[in-house]
């Protein structure tokens, strides 16, 4: 497996403008140059993708191997009458590698069910792209000492993984990773306590085994997002085993996300 941790910054529905989105990558990406330890994704909006791809692969910055590209959302099908949508094979054509799927925003403003899910997580893997898929409970909730969940709302978390990962072969769940994102973390200045992170994650790991096997669940690369800050982006990692974040909010701020970075891998 891949140690370094993966820090995927979702810029959701922002910065408004080109200008502002290529200063904010590359002060970033100067920034974290000496960084070695670590794997970032920048998420940036569809239309600003192209133009921060290309600024990467022009030389002398080939190098940035630490450096990868997520669509946040994708279509399920490759081509077609789907007007306003992106497929999975333009953002693998665009040279992204990962993207985000089944965000709750998406479930909430879109109405993605786990159906719509499966799908575009599907389309993404037969792209051959890495979907970062989401999962969490509306609800704070609580899990017990083995990672059990203890109410109805964490078993959200459960359902949510088997009815997105339904016929997800064994060979294709290996490219997924999962982000555990309780909703009413996110977005709210409210993170989860770095404890019952890793216990969601346990959880997560024990739905993995019981889906698949235990390598894949003692492999899998589950990340932790709500509220990350450059305040707390440590004790996930170190503290609760967390192999990365997703940051949203936090990710908008160069110097705040490099923090974020930097606290991480020394972490
Ligand atoms: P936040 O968002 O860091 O602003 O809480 C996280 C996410 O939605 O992925």
């Amino acid at each position: 497996m891949n140690n370094k941790p993966l820090i995927i910054a979702n810029w959701k529905m922002s910065p408004t403008t080109l200008k502002e989105a290529e200063h904010l990558f590359s002060t970033v990406e100067k920034e974290i140059k000496k960084i070695k330890e670590v794997e970032v994704v920048f998420c940036p909006p569809f239309v600003y993708l192209l133009n921060l791809v290309t600024a990467v692969s022009l030389p002398p910055r080939r190098s940035s191997q630490r450096i990868a590209f997520g669509g946040q959302d994708c279509f399920w099908e490759a081509k077609g009458a789907y007007t306003g949508e992106v497929s999975p094979s333009m953002l693998k054509n665009l040279d992204c590698q990962y993207v985000i799927i089944g965000h709750s925003e998406r479930r909430k403003y879109f109405q993605e069910t786990d159906e719509v899910v499966n799908k575009k997580l599907r389309a993404a893997l037969e792209a051959r792209l890495k979907p970062i898929l989401c999962v969490g409970e509306e609800a704070r909730d609580a899990f017990n000492s083995e990672g059990r969940p203890l109410s109805e709302a964490s078993l959200v978390i459960g359902e949510q993984l088997e009815k997105d990962l339904a016929d997800v072969s064994l060979s294709r769940i290996r490219e997924v990773v999962i982000a555990y994102e309780p909703v009413w973390a996110i977005g709210t200045g409210n993170p989860c306590l770095p404890d019952d992170a890793m216990k969601a994650a346990l959880f997560i790991r024990k739905t993995l085994a019981k889906l698949y096997n235990r390598l894949i669940a003692e492999k899998a690369r589950i990340l932790y997002g709500g509220s990350v800050t450059s305040q707390n982006a440590a004790s996930y990692i170190k503290g609760a085993g967390m192999n990365g974040l997703l940051v949203g909010g936090a990710s908008l701020n160069a110097s705040e996300f490099v923090k974020i970075i930097e606290n991480a891998v020394a972490s």
